[in-house]
């Protein structure tokens, strides 16, 4: 933003044409990175947290992962990814079950032959990023929450290549590896403080997405509650106080 700024600047004073520079262009580019980046974003993180209420087990696996390997005494840093792969598949396995941008579009720029295909100019082509994800042929029952298909017998990550929740070719996302490691980063730092449940007088979140251009979650509630806490003296009366204790998140 800095830069972009900079250069309205610079433009205006040294009358540069054409000039891309311009305010208006700015204005758009602040709603394309809210629209493209901000909101999957969110919803991935909002997917995370639904589905460790949905899954208690999976959530508990994530929190000794990462008691183990980081602590509770500093913060998580993209260098700990590679030595938390459970958590790295729940990930994983949120961008693929999710698949929050469930297609995109391409136009064939010129007449192109593809095996027997003949795809004229102008073709409008859909890839089916969901599809893909929930092919039955490659994944096994693809509808069921499992972070486990992304791990081999010996607990390393694998399977990743062969999905594409950022898309591919030249108008790929542009900010996959920032995305995949701000969620991930916020994610364990949210999973080392906090642990997240449903509230007792609510039915747990519905995890198919809401329609719209892409899939994001549907509002839910949670109970988030501090592992400090939790794993102190406030264990004692954990289970008397939970109705006055609740804080909601969503
Ligand atoms: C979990 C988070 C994210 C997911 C799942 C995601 C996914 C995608 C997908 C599938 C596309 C379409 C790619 C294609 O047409 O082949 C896309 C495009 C794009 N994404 Fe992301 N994205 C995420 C985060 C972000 C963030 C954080 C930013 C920016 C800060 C961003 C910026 C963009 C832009 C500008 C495009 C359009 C690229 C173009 O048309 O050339 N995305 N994203």
């Amino acid at each position: 933003m800095d830069v972009f700024l900079h250069e309205i600047d610079h433009h205006k004073t040294e009358k540069i044409t054409p000039n891309y520079y311009t305010d208006e262009q700015f204005a758009m580019v602040l709603v394309d990175l809210f629209i493209t980046g901000f909101v999957p974003t969110a919803s991935c993180l909002e997917f995370l947290i639904m589905f460790m209420i949905l899954h208690p087990e999976i959530q508990k696996k994530c929190h000794e992962e990462i008691d183990m390997v980081i602590g509770r005494s500093r913060f998580p840093s993209i260098n700990d990814n590679e030595k938390l792969p459970y958590t790295q598949a729940v990930c994983l396995e949120v961008l693929r079950h999710v698949t929050f941008i469930p297609m995109t579009t391409r136009a064939a720029t010129k007449d192109t032959q593809i095996d027997d295909y003949f795809i004229p100019k102008g073709t409008i082509a859909a890839l089916n990023l969901y599809g893909m994800h929930h092919d039955k042929q490659t994944w096994e029952n693809p509808l069921e929450f499992n972070p486990d298909r992304f791990l081999d017998k010996d607990g390393k990550l694998c399977n990743q290549d062969i999905m594409l929740p950022f898309g591919t070719g030249k108008r790929t996302c542009p900010a996959e590896v920032f995305a995949r490691i701000s969620t991930f980063t916020y994610f364990t730092y949210l999973l080392q403080k906090y642990s997240f449940e449903c509230p007792s007088n609510s039915a747990p979140p519905d995890s198919t997405p809401s329609v719209g251009m892409g899939n994001y979650a549907k509002p839910y509630r949670c109970v988030v509650r501090d592992r400090q806490l939790v794993s102190s003296n406030f264990i004692a009366n954990y289970k008397d106080s939970r109705d006055e204790d609740c804080g909601t998140l969503v």
